[in-house]
């Protein structure tokens, strides 16, 4: 089927018209990619050009999945209303969705965006507990409300009311280290608040500490964290907007890698695999005071089409045993960014699990600003072989690896290949 955009292959066009959309955006790489199609793990450039995308976590069951598309063509042809009226689409996909969460997190609330998400996360985390205090990690990224860009320390100092702590992947030690030293920072990051007149409502983890440069490992982080804030009166907001839907393989939520059952869980970017639909599932007694109080209507959030899609998403999730393929995967990319580290001086910590990595990359001779330049380096060189993934952490020198789930063996054998002849080369360019 055609589509209605003109494809032009004309960079330089696009670029200059790009101005109606202001100068807040960023593009990726030091020649932007212009997509014009998708179809699984690829993308498809307007010069035909195919990009093998290791990058891209929202089109979770693949680009254009054609089930996926067919039921939202399917629904938008009959009917497309709201919350407001019953409906059995909305119900369906609530039950489904909530059938693979502990059965404490009984109750979903739907909206289209992760920071619609943890924006009435924290409404709610207020409302419940009568504080506003936040603790989060020191590079944290929640969202694009007020309220989450005054818990983002990635984008710009947090408010008066909010506390950071290191995330896990800047700690050192055994697991077990790791966890008493992050329990110990939200110890004291709660009683400042409390000092403060600002008590704990809430600790809010992103369960991958994705823009903190990643951290995955199995141990008691998340559960000690969780059980240190209830200890002070405040509540564990899971943020799952990167780490959910089966991203880490074994399980759906990336909580679910240790035995905590948070308080409240975001959800986001994969629900609809990229049609916008998001949400939070939670404890039914902290929706039942918010609910006394406050009522919510979100026009678009839990539409037809959108319950539609996302019925769609958890069939396709199940229909390839995401869980099992992811972890099975997961292995390969593992053993292979560990070779990946044996074999090149550039190559530091390899972080993560399933499908979701971190790789620092570290100048051998020691400087930091360097190691950056080189991961930058590393990811252009992939987009011009046509290999996408990211850069993130507080350094910038970590790449960020999280394709969609539908990767095999093969694309992770491509991908190998190219971080290979990429990192030979920054080493050469440093020699
Ligand atoms: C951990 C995390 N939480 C929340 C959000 C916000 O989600 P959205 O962009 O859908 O509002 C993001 C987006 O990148 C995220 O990475």
């Amino acid at each position: 089927m055609p589509s209605d955009f003109h494809a032009t292959a004309d960079i330089s066009d696009l670029l200059a018209r790009r101005k109606v959309l202001g100068p807040a955006y960023r593009l990726f790489y030091d020649v932007p990619v212009d997509p014009v199609r998708g179809e699984g793990v690829w993308l498809f450039d307007a010069a035909g050009k195919r990009y093998l995308d290791a990058y891209n976590n929202v089109p979770v069951v693949g680009h254009a999945n054609p089930a996926v598309v067919e039921a939202l063509a399917r629904q938008a042809a009959i009917l497309n209303t709201h919350t407001r009226y019953l409906h059995d689409g909305v119900l369906t996909y609530a039950e489904r969705l909530l059938a693979n969460f502990p059965a404490a997190l009984d109750t979903v609330m739907l909206t289209c965006t992760g920071s619609e998400a943890n924006d009435l996360a924290l409404r709610i985390a207020a409302e419940a507990t009568g504080r506003k205090g936040v603790i989060v990690t020191r590079n944290a990224y929640h969202g694009v409300t007020q309220a989450l860009a005054d818990v983002s320390p990635s984008l710009r100092p947090v408010a008066a009311h909010v506390r950071t702590i290191e995330a896990p992947c800047h700690l050192t030690g055994s697991p077990a280290d790791v966890a008493n030293q992050f329990a110990a920072q939200i110890d004291g990051a709660a009683r400042d608040l409390a000092r403060a007149g600002t008590p704990v409502a809430a600790l809010m983890i992103d369960t991958v500490f994705a823009s903190d440069g990643i951290y995955i490992a199995d141990g008691e982080v998340l559960s000690r964290a969780a059980a240190q804030v209830r200890a002070h009166g405040g509540l564990f907001i899971a943020d799952e907007v990167q780490g959910g839907f089966n991203r880490i393989g074994r399980h759906w939520w990336a909580f679910q890698r240790e035995t905590v059952v948070p308080d409240m869980v975001s959800l986001g970017k994969p629900m609809g695999n990229g049609h916008p639909m998001a949400g939070l599932v939670l404890q039914a007694p902290l929706i039942e005071a918010f609910g006394k109080n406050c009522r919510y209507f979100n026009t678009f959030g839990g539409n037809t089409v959108s319950a539609a899609v996302g019925l769609a998403v958890l069939n396709e999730l199940e229909r390839m045993n995401a869980p099992a393929h992811v972890a099975q995967v997961g292995q390969l990319m593992n053993d292979g960014l560990s070779r990946l580290a044996q074999r090149f001086a550039c190559v530091g910590s390899v972080r993560g699990q399933g499908l979701y990595w971190g790789v620092d990359i570290c100048d051998p001779a020691g400087d930091p600003l360097r190691g950056a330049q080189m991961a930058q380096a590393i990811s252009n060189g992939l987009r011009h072989e046509g290999v996408l993934i990211g850069v993130s952490g507080r350094q910038g020198n970590a790449l960020k690896i999280r394709p969609p789930l539908v990767f095999q063996a093969e694309h992770v054998e491509m991908l190998m290949s190219a971080l290979a002849r990429q990192c030979q080369a920054v080493l050469a360019t440093a020699s």
